[in-house]
């Protein structure tokens, strides 16, 4: 079982760190290599995404990836920009499945801006298409205005686009994973007004043709987000495009209270994937000692779980995880009078010990 650690920028060194501490103390072998990626890649190599750390990435069976980006490097230019280096794994390594799960744990319904009832309990399954969409769609990019508003002045402009095939591949992630659920999905789309979106809800429709067991219902996205803090747990697989899972994949993670609480999952067809926290870099907190490294330690979980093969170990660092969670350890992102606050490693010892 080889894993790539990517740990990157801000926390992402510090979070990482401690999901592998937890990943050395379960009786398992790993070959672990770690390479820099993002604003530390470009640092030392004059590059966010080095030819190395992508070798290193897709010979692995996963990768384990902290975050990047930095506001100081927002001057650079674009394929500079530590950015550049999640979307570029994203895109080399196929990963087109993102799973972004918003699971309320029990003991931190009062961490939620929402009130408890309409939180707890809640435990929805985002899957967001990762690799096409207004984030790749070509062309792209600045121009004088031939026509438009204002002929003649400078423009910039993005192409959002999906192909049949991109849509029927994350559709039947979504149906299959509703399957293993409570069998429904929800498609969002904007088909009132894009013609992207109209043709996104109809291959999604005509997909949920092979799956009649699953209940299938689609949303306009700005409805979903409604939705999403009026009634969440409504909710149970919702399937999206790239930039509208983006946004909500944030607005539903914040619902349990805190984003440092939730894992992702990025796969490819062959079962490759990488696994990182849904948040991101913080660097306002980084070097502080204090971020919440749970996302990461989950991520680590849902990597046993989907690319190595070791459900039991997947199942071990969760209860591990609810284990601190029932003692009363807390992070500042999800102290609450009452409990015990802890700092990054302080938390990481705790789960290893609970292990
Ligand atoms: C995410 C992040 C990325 C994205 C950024 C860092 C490029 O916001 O993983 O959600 O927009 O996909
Ligand atoms: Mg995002």
């Amino acid at each position: 079982m080889k894993i790539a650690v990517l740990p990157g920028d801000g926390i992402g060194t510090e979070i990482v760190g401690e999901a592998v501490k937890v990943l050395n103390a379960l009786d398992l072998r790993f070959e672990m290599e770690t390479a820099l990626v993002g604003g530390a890649a470009y640092e030392a190599h004059g590059h966010p995404l080095p030819d190395a750390t992508l070798k290193l990435a897709k010979e692995a069976d996963a990768v384990l990836f902290g975050a990047v980006g930095d506001w100081k490097y927002d001057q650079l230019d674009r394929p500079l920009r530590p950015e550049q280096a999640i979307l570029g794994l994203r895109k080399n390594l196929g990963l087109f499945a993102n799973f972004r799960p918003a699971i309320c744990f029990e003991q931190l319904v009062d961490a939620s801006s929402l009130k408890p009832e309409l939180i707890a309990g809640l435990d929805i399954l985002i899957i967001r298409e990762l690799t096409g969409d207004i984030y790749f769609g070509l062309p792209r990019g600045r121009r004088v205005a031939t026509d438009g508003h204002f002929p003649g002045t400078e423009e910039a402009f993005d192409t959002m686009r999906y192909s049949r095939p991109e849509i029927e591949r994350i559709a039947h992630v979504a149906f299959q994973a509703a399957r293993k659920r409570s069998k429904r999905v929800t498609s969002v789309d904007k088909a009132n007004v894009l013609e992207t979106f109209q043709f996104w809800k109809d291959v999604v429709t005509e997909v949920g043709k092979d799956y009649p067991d699953v209940a299938l219902d689609h949303m306009y996205v700005d409805n979903a987000a409604m939705q999403l803090v009026r009634a969440p747990k409504k909710f149970d697989v919702v399937v999206t495009g790239n930039m509208f899972g983006d946004i909500l994949s944030d607005e539903a993670a914040m619902l349990t209270g805190s984003i440092g609480m939730l894992p992702s999952a990025s796969m490819n067809s062959s079962q490759q994937g990488l696994y990182e926290p849904s948040h991101g870099s913080a660097p306002d907190i980084a070097g502080k000692g204090i971020a919440n490294p749970l996302a990461t330690i989950l991520s680590a979980a849902m990597m046993l779980r989907f690319s190595l093969n070791q459900p039991e170990a997947a199942e071990r660092i969760e209860a591990a995880v609810k284990t601190v969670l029932a003692q009363g350890l807390r992070t500042a992102d999800i102290f609450s009078p009452g409990t015990t606050r802890v700092n990054t490693h302080e938390m990481g010892a705790a789960v290893v010990k609970a292990l």
